[in-house]
């Protein structure tokens, strides 16, 4: 059976400060709290990074994660930050190819594929996001859409490889906008993906897939989301930034 996730996207929101505090108070609901199967990932900026990870250290089934990463393990890059420091720092995790890194700082599939391979050759999980934007989906593109951010961003991958990926299907229409696809449209793209993986990597490897659904997820619509069969939790913004509501929303999984 296939573990539910919920991952908290902080994007750029919160001080060190501020993360530390919020940090606190969901440390404060999660070390009572009964996990189950369910596994939660924190995903603050950098910064908050090594501080926020050893605050989770001792509650199982709670780690940190990174919002993006270099493709390099180091080098002359002023600005970036690597796989290689993310793991140091002590995060699991790390989302590639989020929307907002797609549409302002134009990260194309082949570029997000090189960062992929990256953070799994640290032996970190990636998080590889893909969704259609509105004009996408009014045209009725949004399965090929999906299919070549899938295609080229992570085919390339050994199936040794692919087992290790998380997958988000994001909606840009659905982010921060508070328009959360039904969960009927969702399930929809999500059974899609479950196919298009089993065509190139075989069933088992997809069947047991975790394929998160992410925009606009609150604690009033998490509980039906995450009841569609092939979603497996959530990648939670905005949501993510209230103790309270962060909370409900892994109680709803
Ligand atoms: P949202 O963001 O929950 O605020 O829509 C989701 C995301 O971008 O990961």
């Amino acid at each position: 059976m296939r573990s539910k996730i919920i991952a908290g996207n902080w994007k750029m929101y919160t001080t060190p400060t501020e993360g530390d505090k919020l940090a606190d108070e969901l440390v404060a609901s999660l070390k009572n709290m009964d996990l189950g199967n369910k596994k939660v990932i924190i995903i603050p900026p950098f910064l908050h990074i090594r501080s926020i990870a050893s605050k989770f250290q001792g509650i199982a089934d709670v780690s940190a994660g990174a919002q993006n990463c270099h493709q390099e393990t180091e080098g002359a890059f002023t600005g970036e930050i690597s796989a290689k420091m993310i793991k140091d720092a002590g995060a699991e995790y790390v989302i590639i190819g989020h929307s907002e890194r797609r549409q302002y700082n134009h990260e194309d599939n082949e570029l997000l594929y090189n960062k992929v391979r990256a953070v799994l050759d640290q032996g970190l999980t990636p998080i590889y996001c893909c969704g259609e934007t509105l004009v996408q989906r009014e045209n009725g593109i949004y399965f090929e859409t999906v299919s070549s951010q899938i295609s080229e961003g992570l085919f390339g991958l050994m199936p040794d490889m692919i087992g290790k990926v998380i997958l988000a299907y994001e909606p840009v229409w659905a982010i921060g906008t508070g328009k959360t696809a039904s969960p009927e449209q969702a399930q929809e793209i999500h059974a899609f993906l479950r196919n298009l993986l089993a065509g190139q990597y075989g069933k088992e490897i997809a069947d047991n897939m975790i394929i998160l659904y992410g925009g606009s997820v609150k604690p009033a619509n998490a509980a039906e989301l995450f009841g569609m069969k092939d979603i497996d939790g959530g990648l939670v913004g905005g949501a993510a930034l209230k103790a309270s509501d962060f909370i409900a929303i892994i109680q709803a999984a």
